[in-house]
């Protein structure tokens, strides 16, 4: 058991590679969808995964995707299973298991994600249906008050509980404590939150017997809220977020494997490309992209099957720059490169 979680996680990490989370709840792929005016379909759903999921040459920089309940269990259209399709190109199939953040009561504006009742029993048959790895979000908001510790102590427990079940069942967790970058914080306020949160954090997962060379964490960078008026530069987020992690995350996990969060497709490979290029640290920095690695390709779709070869393109491209900026390799020049083919 350890063996193999210890394995899958090492495998999510390989070199160049990193996750595609393409496990959009259906309320939440409705408001993609929306935003490019497609009907959210159980079709349309599929075809717009399958596109994703074939295209050629994506496992070079995918070493894994997370998929949502519903996508596990539809097919490619010449009827291969999403999971079957995906590990014959050596992309691990994943799993989002959490039902989502609620509201935590007696804690105006905080949340504590659910989904821990009958969790044994979804990962057995996820495993069943070839999932390697799960994922697990936790939502932490930055506002007047709040976190609380209560709220992040909340979160933690659930988190590790679900991390410990993974294991026992032979599936690598991601363990997604995500400090949300909505607010008009800035730079040090999310360093603050984060260290508090990663700290309480891993101090439940200890508690909690977690295996950590068989999970990967995937976190926030530490960044500027989207609404402070004082932006940080690439470099600055790199040095903060490398050095909030030097002081929480134990140098046995192997992967820190980041969410996009409400950064744009550039900004999020610039970032990722930054944090690679301050050396080497106990983990390799990698991507676990949803937005940052399908909005140009959800643009290029609109949901017009004669659009699938320039979303591919489009998605290939991403992945392809986010590779490069996971050895801190990413440059202009290959930014362009889809301009100028
Ligand atoms: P974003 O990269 O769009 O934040 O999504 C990643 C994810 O899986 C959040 O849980």
């Amino acid at each position: 058991m350890t063996t193999e979680i210890r394995t899958t996680a090492l495998s999510m990490v390989a070199p160049k590679r990193g996750l595609l989370a393409a496990d959009e709840s259906t309320g939440t792929i409705k408001k993609r969808f929306d935003a490019i005016s497609v009907e959210s379909t159980e079709e349309n759903r599929r075809a717009y995964r399958d596109l994703l999921f074939t295209t050629d040459g994506s496992e070079e920089f995918i070493s894994g995707v997370i998929l949502f309940d519903e996508t596990i269990r539809q097919s490619s259209v010449d009827g291969t299973p999403f999971p079957k399709l995906l590990a014959s190109k050596e992309i691990l199939p994943g799993i989002k298991v959490d039902k989502g953040a609620k509201d935590l009561a007696g804690f105006p504006g905080e949340k504590v994600t659910e989904g821990l009742d009958g969790l044994r029993e979804r990962l057995a048959e996820y495993y069943e249906l070839g999932a390697k790895f799960a994922k697990w979000r936790a939502v932490i908001d930055i506002a007047d008050g709040i976190p609380t510790d209560y709220c992040i102590r909340a979160n933690a427990h659930a988190l590790a509980r679900y991390a410990k079940l993974c294991q026992e069942a032979s599936i690598a967790p991601i363990v997604e404590p995500e400090v949300l970058m909505d607010g008009d914080h800035d730079l040090e306020h999310c360093y603050e939150v984060t260290h508090r949160t990663l700290a309480i954090v891993f101090a439940e997962l200890a508690e909690h017997r977690v295996d950590l060379p068989g999970m990967i964490l995937k976190p926030n960078m530490v960044i500027s809220g989207k609404k402070c008026p004082e932006q940080a530069t690439a470099e600055e987020i790199a040095e903060a977020t490398v050095s909030c992690f030097r002081e929480t995350v134990p140098a046995a996990v192997p992967g820190i494997m980041f969410l996009s969060g409400g950064q744009s497709e550039e900004e999020a490979t610039r970032n990722l490309n930054a944090i690679n290029q301050r050396g080497v640290q106990p983990w390799a920095f990698s991507f676990s992209y949803g937005r940052a690695l399908q909005q140009s390709a959800l643009q290029a779709w609109k949901g017009d099957a004669g659009n699938v070869p320039a979303a591919q393109k489009a998605y290939f491209h991403r992945a392809k720059c986010n590779g490069a900026a996971c050895e801190g390799t990413y440059s202009a020049e290959l930014e362009q490169e889809l301009v100028t083919a």
